[in-house]
């Protein structure tokens, strides 16, 4: 059983932290440099200071707003020094939309930051920075799928991201994010939600733009009734839409089909299933695809491709004529992808397996030589210390694609303590304006 405490009290025996008061007047501060998150650093005395919107080498007057980890957040009042890279942010909403928090940095300093974030997180694991190539960079307007934040009021829909820090929705008129017919769409998806979702409810709603038309899954608190589905089916017609469904309770209900959501993956197309992976961007996947095509110069035979989702690089490369094998832990995804790989005759078998619990090691390594890898965020610790082990001696080029700079970081390490040499790392920028990055690595054992 749970111990219910005061809201107010602490824990007997731990020292309570001395409070100390915000200063309340402006500061003028030096920036530094910028954080993992992309907010300016500066110091207030001892104390450090993250300046949103504020960049390397500009002297800035802020006031804090808040605590932040050991330090103070701060809103930047005026700019008194800009830095040369300063450029003016293009989108209209960038000043209140928390989805964007890069814009006003000029896209080569932004992109030479993600790159030396990266070198230092390797750095810090004791690995070769100088193995890191530039950053390939994926402009905007090229994101094919969205999640919007929604709130139906009496008279209107608010439909947009949430701004920095808080639940307040910006009403987007545009997003330079997307892909121009997912931006075109934002009028009609609030008419989509001003005609199903009851006033006063909130959520989410997923658009994918998909070869067979835009794939949505709405937030709804209730099974839509006939008034609301009538609704959804001639906004279906309306705008061509693929496939629409709605997330109740946590659970997904498909509501109207016209036309099955297909996604290809250079050429080959396959089902997708509601709510899968999907990379953010056409672009971005098929650069990522040519980075692992490059890192897998030199190997032949048979390959695994582990954490290969819907088969953005398995159904390619069994293109190629190599074999592949793939794991994953979501069925429908697996499904999708073995009736892909059967109607279009290629050497490609799916399997669903959960790689945290169950790697892929010991015999089932024997005699495998090449293995693909990209795990989501939490990375693949038991797969990569499996792959370190003696038994997968076998396994000589290993190319991992990532999402999350630290935990490849952690994985790389163990890697190399298990023989494997990182040879080069090719970093993805499929998030400009944002501090994320992906990355294509390629270590070579022997
Ligand atoms: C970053 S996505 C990559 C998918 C695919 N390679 C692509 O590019 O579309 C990560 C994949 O890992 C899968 N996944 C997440 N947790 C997993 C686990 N514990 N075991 C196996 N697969 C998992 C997800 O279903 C997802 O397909």
């Amino acid at each position: 059983m749970s111990q219910r405490r005061h809201p107010g009290s602490r824990p007997a025996g731990k020292p309570q932290k001395a409070k100390t008061a915000l200063p309340k007047a402006p500061m003028t501060l030096t920036v530094s440099g910028l954080g993992a998150q992309g907010d300016g650093l500066a110091r207030h005395g001892e104390t450090p200071v993250f300046i949103a919107g504020a960049l390397p080498g500009e002297t800035v007057t802020v006031r804090a707003s808040g605590k932040k980890g050991d330090g103070l957040a701060a809103e930047l009042i005026a700019v008194e020094t800009a830095s040369a890279e300063r450029v003016e942010p293009p989108c209209p909403h960038y000043s209140a939309c928390g989805g964007c928090s890069l814009q006003h940095y000029a896209p080569a300093a932004e992109a030479d930051w993600k790159r030396d974030i990266l070198r230092q997180t390797l750095r810090a694991r004791g690995l070769d920075p100088a193995v890191v190539e530039p950053v390939i960079r994926i402009g905007a307007g090229t994101r094919q799928r969205a999640t919007f934040a929604w709130r139906r009021l009496r008279d209107r829909v608010v439909l947009g991201y949430n701004q920095r820090a808080s639940h307040q929705i910006t009403d987007l008129q545009t997003c330079l994010l997307l892909e121009a017919p997912l931006s075109a769409l934002l009028p009609a998806l609030r008419g989509l939600v001003a005609a199903v979702a009851p006033v006063g409810s909130m959520g989410d709603l997923s658009v994918t733009l998909t070869d067979s038309g835009a794939d949505l899954c709405l937030d709804l608190p209730d099974y839509p009734g006939l008034e609301a589905l009538e609704q959804i089916g001639l906004w279906a017609e309306a705008h061509a839409a693929a496939r629409i469904g709605a997330q109740i309770d946590g659970v997904y209900h498909p509501l109207l089909t016209p036309r099955a959501p297909l996604v290809r993956f250079d050429g080959a197309s396959v089902d997708l299933p509601p709510q899968m992976f999907l990379q953010p961007s056409r672009a971005g996947a098929d650069a990522l695809l040519a980075a692992v095509r490059a890192a897998l110069t030199g190997t032949e035979g048979p390959l695994l491709d582990l954490f290969c989702g819907l088969g953005t690089f398995a159904l390619p490369l069994a293109g190629d004529g190599r074999t592949v094998r793939g794991f994953d832990s979501e069925s429908t995804a697996i499904a999708a992808l073995s009736r892909a790989a059967k109607a279009l005759k290629r050497p490609l078998t799916a399997t669903v397996r959960d790689l945290f619990r169950d790697p892929v090691e010991g015999k089932e390594l024997k005699d495998v030589t090449t293995v693909v890898l990209d795990p989501p965020r939490a990375g693949a610790d038991a797969q990569c210390r499996a792959l370190a082990e003696p038994a997968g001696a076998s396994v000589r080029r290993v190319v991992m694609v990532s999402c999350s700079p630290a935990t490849f970081a952690r994985d790389a390490r163990t890697l190399c303590d298990g023989g494997f040499r990182l040879m080069q790392v090719v970093p993805v920028d499929q998030f400009v304006w944002s501090p994320h990055l992906e990355l294509v690595a390629r270590f070579e054992r022997g």
